[in-house]
């Protein structure tokens, strides 16, 4: 019999991680040329360590046909020319290194790009062992399967003329799917791995995990395909002791244990059920939603290896939600036609959605670092940018980071920025910017600096939460326990000022963090409108 697989505890501790997500192409550009470069984001990593985080998940920088935010992938280990190189991404990772930052990257093994050399390898001729790389038919296989971006595409199944056959893609037709059933792409995979681990990345956003199991099952049915996982995982452990897979994996809550299995398969989940909970939180107005919402996790699935966060570089995806309850959210914040994407979705950013309120929006970020998980912000939500909604499909969330109210809002010190940041008006650069809130107290970004800076005392929040009930529905009330010491999480949802019962009495507890709370009573506690604070005991 083999011996049991190692546990893996995890390396990331939900009090003090903090996952900041960069698009590469638009953080910074060091070289005048208009392109977020990789040095751009090595000069901004005091900023980043200033701000709490601690984790920096770079969006796609490979050489890519630059039709899908660069997951369309031509080379997995070539870095764009534009973007940086092998040099660039070395000093990058080292210098984040030597401030207690970890890099994680993205690995895009469902697809390719069909401008990939196996792919055009695999068109044109069927006896390329690149052939069976990919999903070939002589008819379109109907099995149900519905592309992912309609009415973009609308199905998954492309005639080539080259290759005479048609070929699957479950996202766009420009992305053949990869076989993750043909031993030699699982190889490749895991070559794609070490090279980059070997270049010091802590591991990988996976990208479509649930697609890729499903084609792993068509080798062998085991586990579902999830032993696909496995092998993963232990290629990332021959390199690192402590790697992080995280997959994107959006699915039921009670089926994520079955990805992580203590760690042994992915180490964490990004989980897209508590995002779209969140949002019908906020679209009600009423807390109570999440106390069931957090009780559908089994205890496979612990809080500690979920990843939250707000908004992400695609649409706001609601597919974990009833249609009633989309209907719901997309009523409260995308009313318009023009701000929904593919039948299901929210492409607005969010500081947009929450009608760009510094209070409101820091409160939402309150109630992320109060959930016992591992929370990402996405870069420019922690000033509150915008969106810019005549741009097509998700670009309109994929706008340049606004550093300064000066030219380009600093993305750029050259004349020509590839993507200009918004201007003018509430969201732009030149009232909107990283150098103005630095220097205000109550601005977006110090608000939510604060928030990550006194979690990384609060130990306790790494703990799952025990929701309490205050006899009020608008407020989310956490408990959280660790070595004796007791942590009182208070965040109102609402817009109107909520009074609470406090388990215990106020004399029980002492403010870590507040924003707005005091305590009429010893009994209560009032929050003002869209207030939260930490009360530890
Ligand atoms: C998830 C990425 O976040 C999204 O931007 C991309 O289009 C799909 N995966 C396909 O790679």
């Amino acid at each position: 019999m083999n011996p049991p697989e190692p546990l893996i505890r995890s390396s990331m501790r939900p009090h003090d991680t903090v996952i900041y997500q960069i698009d590469p192409r638009l953080f910074r550009d060091a070289n005048g040329h208009g392109w977020g470069t990789l040095d751009g984001i090595t000069e901004k990593l005091d900023y980043l360590a200033w701000l709490g985080a601690t984790v920096i998940w770079l969006l796609p920088f490979y050489r890519s046909g630059d039709r899908d935010g660069g997951y369309d992938v031509v080379d997995h280990c070539a870095i764009d020319p534009r973007l940086g190189d092998e040099a660039s991404f070395d000093r990058l990772v080292r210098a984040a290194e030597r401030r207690g930052l970890r890099v994680v990257t993205e690995l895009v093994m469902q697809h390719t790009s069909d401008r990939h050399p196996w792919f055009q390898a695999a068109q044109r001729d069927r006896k390329s062992p690149y052939r069976d790389y990919y999903i070939w038919r002589d008819q379109p296989e109907a099995d149900g399967s519905k592309p992912i971006f309609p009415p973009i595409e609308s199905g998954v199944w492309r005639w080539d003329a080259i290759a005479g056959q048609y070929y699957r893609h479950r996202f766009y037709a420009h992305e053949p799917d990869l076989e993750l059933a043909t031993p030699q792409v699982r190889e490749e995979a895991r070559r794609i791995m070490r090279h980059w681990l070997d270049r010091g990345v802590a591991g990988f956003r996976v990208d479509a995990i649930p697609y890729m199991v499903e084609r792993a099952a068509r080798a062998d049915p085991e586990d579902g395909g999830r032993w696909l996982l496995r092998e993963m995982n232990a290629e990332a452990r021959r390199a690192r002791s402590d790697p992080v897979l995280i997959g994107e994996a959006d699915i039921a809550a009670g089926e994520y244990g079955t990805y992580l299995d203590d760690g042994r398969r992915l180490t964490h989940v990004l989980d897209f059920h508590l995002n779209n909970h969140l949002f019908l939180v906020l679209a009600r107005q009423d807390a109570s939603e999440l106390a069931r919402t957090l009780a559908e996790y089994g205890e496979d699935a612990p809080a500690a290896r979920r990843v939250a966060w707000l908004r992400n570089n695609d649409e706001l995806d609601l597919e974990q939600l009833s249609p009633e309850e989309r209907k719901e959210v997309m009523d409260a914040f995308a009313p318009e036609p023009w701000m929904q994407l593919y039948h299901r979705g929210i492409r607005r950013r969010l500081a947009p959605m929450l009608d760009g309120d510094p209070q409101r929006i820091s409160m939402t970020h309150a109630l992320l670092f109060s959930l016992g998980q591992i929370p990402v912000l996405r870069f420019g939500d922690e000033i509150g940018v915008g969106d810019e909604l005549e741009f097509p499909e998700r670009e309109s969330g994929r706008t340049p980071m606004q550093w300064h109210a000066g030219t380009h809002a600093g993305f750029t010190d050259g004349p020509a920025p590839w993507r200009k940041p918004i201007a003018g008006g509430r969201y732009g650069y030149e009232r909107l910017n990283v150098r103005a809130q630095r220097q205000q107290n109550d601005s977006l970004l110090s608000r939510i600096r604060r928030l990550l800076h006194a979690r990384r005392h609060c130990e306790a929040l790494s703990q799952a939460p025990r929701i309490v009930d205050v006899g009020n529905r608008a407020v989310f009330a956490a408990l959280f326990e660790h070595n004796g010491s007791r942590l009182l999480a208070l965040v109102n949802v609402s817009a109107d000022a909520q009074r609470i019962a406090l388990p215990g009495g106020s004399g029980d507890f002492q403010v870590e963090l507040a924003s707005d709370v005091d305590f009429p009573d010893p009994a209560s506690a009032r929050l003002s409108a869209y207030g939260y604070a930490w009360l530890s005991a």
